[in-house]
């Protein structure tokens, strides 16, 4: 285990805001997440669990507490009776996972390629794009249970997935820390139809091939032509979630002329589109840009401090809710 003292958060995050971590600790081994929590609870300390901080933001004044950092990694592989079984290190990047399963031509986790983030990351958000998320193929994580100090198997049941959201990150927040995650995976294919952006890609470019390495390779293009690499351009992915309502709230949308889109997710209404009819696309608050093409990222342009983000957060949410009605709630979680 690596303990640090004193680290910028800004350093250890995409959104790259955030002043100093008292302790960043980097765990590479079970042994050492066990040992984290007790120095934590020695010194009454608040533990903050970050992946690839892809997700976070952090505040002006830091944290005083620990984050702690999933450094094991590896991928070990099972067949099952119709396909093979994936355990996946937390530390793990995530999309090295994609690419490993997609290369073995297994289906199930193809269009969640590129997505930023530690394969620990996946489940606690249940990380999703072009009509997939993790917990679609997710059989059960090993966590260290910080409530009775004992390592655990949580089954996918037991974790209460839905859009965005598991006990992770809710009911039981902060209370485990995932050390690796295992999917179930088989040969094959998506289905059609697929997810628009993905038709429309394949209609242009006339593609026929639609295997777990090509959808990887069509997926890869469309995120890279609309969604910023945190890697060059700091952001945090989607900034805000997209609105989903009730069939009685869809049929009033409807009516008004907003679109309304039904997938087997739910029934949602596009927070891109009301960003977009709120004319702020493209525009610049307070060191933010709102993305041109994926209107759902804000990118750090300029901005040094969390009073930024927070005006700039502030406009875009009134703008829409004066216009609309509808109130946008952010995605990235923050640290402290
Ligand atoms: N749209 C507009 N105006 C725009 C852009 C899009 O009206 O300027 C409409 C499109 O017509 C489309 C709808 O918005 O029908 C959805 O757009 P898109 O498919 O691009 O996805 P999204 O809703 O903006 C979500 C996820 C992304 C994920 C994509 C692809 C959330 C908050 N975001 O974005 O996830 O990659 O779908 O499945 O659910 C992330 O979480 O960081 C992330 C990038």
């Amino acid at each position: 285990m690596r303990v640090n003292e004193n680290i910028l958060i800004s350093s250890l995050t995409t959104m790259r805001l955030g002043g100093p971590a008292r302790y960043v600790i980097e765990v590479e081994s079970p042994r050492d997440v066990a040992d984290a929590y007790g120095f934590a609870r020695t010194f009454n300390l608040p533990v903050f669990v970050l992946g690839y901080g892809a997700n976070t933001i952090g505040h002006d004044e830091g944290f005083n507490g620990i984050i702690m950092i999933n450094r094991m990694r590896g991928i070990t592989e099972e067949p099952t009776a119709n396909g093979v079984q994936l355990k996946i290190m937390g530390g793990e990047y995530w999309d090295n996972v994609v690419e490993y399963s997609t290369n073995k031509g297994l289906t199930g986790i193809e269009a969640l390629s590129k997505i930023p983030g530690l394969a620990g990351a996946a489940p606690v958000q249940n990380i999703g794009a072009y009509g997939q998320e993790i917990a679609d193929t997710l059989v059960s994580i090993e966590v260290y249970d910080t409530a009775s100090g004992t390592f655990r198997t949580l089954t996918h049941d037991e974790l209460g997935f839905s859009y965005r959201h598991s006990i992770l990150n809710t009911t039981e927040y902060g209370r485990y820390f995932v050390i690796s995650i295992t999917i179930k995976l088989q040969p094959g294919q998506m289905q059609r139809p697929f997810y628009n952006s993905i038709e429309t890609y394949i209609d242009e470019n006339g593609l026929t091939d639609f295997s777990p390495a090509s959808m990887r390779a069509i997926v890869s293009a469309i995120r890279a032509d609309k969604l910023p690499d945190p890697t060059e351009k700091a952001s945090a992915g989607s900034f805000f979630k997209n609105i989903y309502i009730s069939e009685a709230e869809a049929e009033i949308a409807g009516d008004k002329g907003y679109p309304v889109h039904r997938g087997n997710d739910g029934i949602k209404i596009s927070s891109a589109w009301l960003i977009e009819q709120c004319k702020l696309k493209g525009k610049l608050l307070h060191g933010f840009r709102v993305n041109e093409k994926a209107p759902l990222v804000l990118i750090n342009e300029s901005a040094t401090s969390y009073q930024d983000l927070d005006k700039a957060r502030a406009e875009i949410i009134n703008k829409v809710y004066d216009k609309f009605g509808y109130w946008l709630e952010q995605e990235p979680v923050e640290i402290g």
